[in-house]
């Protein structure tokens, strides 16, 4: 019988078709050091972005046949090291494609009427009403960060929006939604929301930092929803202290928990715990899609989504 280790929350329905599968430990507390010490026993490793599937952790795996993601970043597997030991690495892109883009529009909502900061002062019995005026979103153009599945359908929602859709990403040639551009700093230039939704890569890292916040209009509102380290932290806390940047909206962290308290201490900044692919519905397909993915690895079957899949070809 094939040994699973789950190490991360995972969906109920998925964990219960595992057992029927495999014999399931489930430790969604275990630390990297233990992980490291056990993980020889194990013959598929489920996580989510908690764990750190590193180098040190697949070298000391040597029964290990698969390691799934379930959700769409892998940034927290060492692919490569995964890749020369020839384990598949599979994940589930399109999980959580509607749970982050009805977030990113809500939080876009948040920002442009202050509504977190109004619900905070009406709690404590300050009336507001007369002082505020909000922003309204139908006519703004909305600056989507990769163009992916998630990109993609938030364009969708804010064009009924009756936004204007520009997007950046190297990997789209075309898209009938949205002005694509080639130049980022031309795209930079031209948007009153900027939305992130890229993966983390070399080229992604850091991304976003003080040149880029200089030629963005000022009066900018940031959601990002896709990966901390993007955005350079400081970067962003001078660009809110200088009025660049009116609002930011931020799910994820250079390091999470953000240890950048004055960054999420600001008024203007709505912070989350990296909940954007946090519902029911997104676990359940999320979850589901791993466990069929593992479960088709360890059966000899084609994996739907797999990272490295080009050493199941050979
Ligand atoms: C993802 O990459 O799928 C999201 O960042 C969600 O991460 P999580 O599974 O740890 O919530």
């Amino acid at each position: 019988m094939y040994k699973i280790i789950v190490t991360d929350k995972l969906n109920a329905d998925a964990i219960e078709m595992l057992k029927g599968f495999g014999e399931v430990t489930y430790d969604t507390e275990i630390k990297s050091d233990e992980l490291k010490v056990i993980i020889k026993d194990f013959d598929a490793i489920i996580v989510r972005s908690r764990t750190k599937v590193t180098a040190d952790i697949i070298n000391a795996a040597t029964n290990l046949k698969v390691i799934g993601r379930a959700g769409v970043g892998v940034d927290n597997i060492d692919v490569k090291a995964a890749t020369s030991r020839r384990i598949p690495v599979v994940f589930s892109p399109g999980g959580s494609t509607r749970s982050v883009v009805e977030i990113a529009v809500g939080l876009m909502v948040a920002m442009a009427r202050d509504i977190v900061n109004l619900d905070n002062e009406t709690k404590k019995g300050i009336w507001l009403k007369g002082k505020v005026e909000g922003t309204e979103l139908h006519g703004k153009v909305i600056g989507i960060y990769g163009f992916g599945r998630i990109g993609r359908e938030l364009a969708k929602i804010c064009m009924a929006m009756g936004m204007k859709i520009h997007a950046y990403d190297p990997y789209v040639k075309d898209s009938d939604d949205a002005i694509l551009y080639n130049d980022f700093n031309k795209f930079l230039s031209e948007i009153d929301i900027l939305s992130v939704h890229a993966v983390l890569t070399s080229q992604t890292n850091h991304s976003i930092g003080t040149k880029e916040f200089n030629i963005m209009k000022k009066g900018i509102y940031i959601i990002n929803l896709a990966r901390g380290e993007i955005i350079d932290e400081n970067s962003l806390i001078n660009a809110i202290e200088s009025g660049i940047v009116k609002g930011a909206a931020l799910d994820v962290y250079e390091h999470e928990p953000p240890v950048n308290t004055k960054l999420v201490n600001f008024k203007n900044v709505i912070a989350l715990p990296h909940i954007g692919a946090a519902t029911a519905e997104a676990q359940k397909k999320s979850g589901t899609m791993i466990v069929k993915d593992v479960i088709a690895v360890l059966s000899g079957k084609k994996p739907e989504s797999c990272v490295n899949s080009s050493i199941l070809d050979g």
